[in-house]
């Protein structure tokens, strides 16, 4: 028989845009304050990327970083999945076809991933299957978002929060078991569709002179009816997740959570007795970065020195559709085989 092949977590990017928005600057640009900001959201400044930089450009920056990281090259990689909700080219080609172009991956399976800010979660349980089925041996897994190409800089509800960037992870198979993803966990209730949703260009809303008029190509979300159900389903997501796997709070190394507001990271993390050591925060100088958020932070822990081999990882997200993930991941990297 033959032996057990898991998926293992080997390497970390990401790309942060160089231009900076503060809070003062939005002070400039609609009726808010640095103060109700950080108040409420935790964010002090974001990142947004150029006129002329794509969501593909900033992610095949992350995805040279991290397949390097994994002591591979481009050839190695034989399935590129995006999670994106801010795609180059909203329908088709796909962003992971155009990263793999940017790559120079040719002849390899590529595709998008639509799970908003869930969508690196999403994406990391795709290459769990693929992996451990057997079909794929090392997976280049990337959350990238240029959301600033979906604001209303109108709109100061929403043009607050969010920011740009990159974050990418090479998952790679392994026989062992130290190395393999514990447990990974995505779920969806389409029934809040309309809490976070960009109307057009789509089926419902094709991209006509009317909707663009009406501003329906913008990001259009419910806040507080969101921030709510984020804070209650990502306790029960968490706390269900580390239950299954006999795995305590304490024991966590990186509680890396989705970050979109300080307030639910941090309502989580005392509903799990988390320590402020424990949590990974980057809300404050990059907003929210919807499906790069993780691996951005997950870069932020690998690059200061704290994210070390075989520690454990928690990771948990919650998005537009809604959806929802959460999941239990060894740092893995290859040369502590
Ligand atoms: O990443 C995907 C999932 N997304 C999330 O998880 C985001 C979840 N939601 C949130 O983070 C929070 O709900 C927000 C930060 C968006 C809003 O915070 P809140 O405490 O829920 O405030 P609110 O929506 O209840 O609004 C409170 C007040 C309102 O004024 P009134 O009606 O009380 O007079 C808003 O008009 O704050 C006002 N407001 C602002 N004031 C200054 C809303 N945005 C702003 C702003 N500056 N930028």
């Amino acid at each position: 028989m033959s032996e057990k092949i898991y998926a293992a977590f080997r390497s970390i990017g990401a790309y942060v845009p160089k231009k900076v928005l503060t809070n003062q600057d939005l002070e400039k640009m609609v009726d808010t304050s640095d103060e109700w900001i950080v108040k409420r959201t935790g964010i002090k400044e974001r990142h947004i990327a150029e006129d002329n930089e794509s969501t593909s450009d900033m992610a095949t920056k992350a995805s040279e970083i991290a397949i390097k990281r994994a002591g591979l090259s481009a050839k190695d990689i034989d399935l590129v999945v995006c999670a994106t909700v801010t795609p180059d080219y909203f329908n088709m080609p796909s962003t992971a076809c155009l990263i793999s172009d940017k790559l120079g991956i040719k002849n390899v399976q590529a595709f998008d991933i639509s799970a908003a800010c869930s969508g690196f979660v999403y994406a990391l349980s795709v290459a769990k299957a693929f992996i451990e089925s057997a079909m794929k041996k090392n997976v280049l897994v990337i959350g990238a978002e240029k959301f600033s190409s979906i604001i209303d800089w109108n709109d100061r509800n929403t043009c607050v929060l969010f920011g740009d960037g990159a974050g990418a992870a090479v998952i790679g198979a392994t026989t062992n078991k130290e190395e393999a993803f514990i447990d990974v966990h995505a779920s969806a209730d389409g029934s809040y569709w309309d809490f976070l949703i960009t109307p057009a260009p789509g089926s419902v809303n094709p991209a006509t002179h009317a909707a663009i008029e009406e501003g329906l190509q913008f990001v259009k979300m419910k806040g507080n009816e969101t921030f709510k159900l984020a804070v209650k389903t990502l306790t029960k997501d968490v706390k269900e997740i580390l239950a299954k796997n006999n795995i305590e709070g304490k024991d966590i190394p990186h509680f890396v959570p989705h970050q979109a507001n300080y307030r639910i990271i941090n309502a989580v993390g005392n509903a799990l007795n988390m320590s402020e050591n424990q949590v990974v925060l980057t809300v404050h100088k990059y907003g929210n970065t919807s499906a790069a958020s993780i691996p951005m932070a997950i870069n932020d822990i690998y690059e200061s020195g704290k994210l070390k081999s075989k520690e454990l990882m928690l990771l948990d997200t919650f998005g537009g559709g809604l959806t929802w993930a959460s999941a239990l991941i060894p740092f893995a990297p290859k040369e502590n085989d």
